[in-house]
């Protein structure tokens, strides 16, 4: 596991960015693994300003996205479906028909995501997946008690990723409570994973995850039963980590192109 603790949010957002622009530079066909939150809007609009520069195409790439909620058709203001079309479809040459996210209005939940599983599989696997961190230590939408095991499936949301996620919502509609979720073993799947925490409320999530037990009381710590992760931390999520000292990366900015 590859951990760089950066100095603020948006050094932690280019960084990823610049992760992600590498695997397109070696891959122009590369097939992204996309996550949302709030984490995740600093790095597309990263590669918004590098699709701009003219120093990144995403024409060639195939994404899918961790989650979506059931019941939001993909025109819900809330929905995952409009950040992705958004934060990245609306501002770079992405294709809209490579893009692909579970539908949350599916009739049926549980046909939907099982056929999601199975697009990820036609599309030859995920070469790098973006994954944020839930404050109570989820991907995804894979709740602490999610198995590790587990595939693309419906779940039940916690009240505290509820509550969390409550500020994406107009005043006076509520929070879903229920999502399609790529499962952990969906994630573990991906040929290589980039984690993006920051911030202090994550900063217990990222201990848990780093140095707390592997299992599912901490969905993320399964990554680190992974070969290719990296996990990219401000100084605010990894305050509380016992040796962040051990994990600091020095950043050669002039690098990041
Ligand atoms: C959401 C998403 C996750 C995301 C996490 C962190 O609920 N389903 O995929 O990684 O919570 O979100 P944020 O970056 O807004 O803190």
């Amino acid at each position: 596991m590859n951990i760089e603790i950066l100095p603020d949010a948006g050094a932690a957002a280019a960084r990823a960015a610049a992760l992600v622009a590498d695997t397109v530079r070696a891959n122009p066909r590369a097939v992204l693994g996309l996550a949302t939150g709030g984490t995740m809007l600093p790095v597309y609009a990263e590669l918004v300003r590098r699709h701009q520069a003219g120093t990144l195409s995403l024409a060639g790439v195939t994404s899918f996205n961790l989650d979506e909620y059931v019941g939001l058709s993909a025109d819900h203001p809330a929905s995952y479906h409009r950040v992705m079309a958004e934060a990245l479809v609306a501002r770079t040459d992405l294709r809209p028909e490579a893009v692909h996210l579970p539908r949350g209005d599916a009739p049926e939940a549980e046909a939907e995501a099982r056929a999601y599983e199975a697009r990820i599989a036609a599309a030859g696997g995920i070469d790098l997946q973006l994954l944020g961190l839930g404050a109570n230590g989820h991907i995804g939408f894979n709740e602490p008690g999610s198995p590790h095991g587990s595939r693309t499936r419906t779940v039940e949301l916690d009240e505290a990723t509820r509550t969390a996620n409550r500020r994406f919502f107009a005043v006076g509609t509520d929070v879903p409570r229920q999502a399609i979720t790529m499962g952990i073993g969906t994630i573990l799947d991906a040929r290589a994973c980039l984690l993006v925490a920051t911030g202090p409320a994550k900063a217990p999530a990222v201990a848990a995850m780093l140095e707390g037990r592997i299992g599912p009381r901490c969905p993320a710590s399964a990554l680190r039963t992974h070969p290719r992760v990296t996990v990219l931390l401000d100084r605010a999520a990894a305050a509380e980590l016992s040796h962040p000292e051990a994990f600091e990366t020095r950043i050669d900015d002039s690098a990041v192109a």
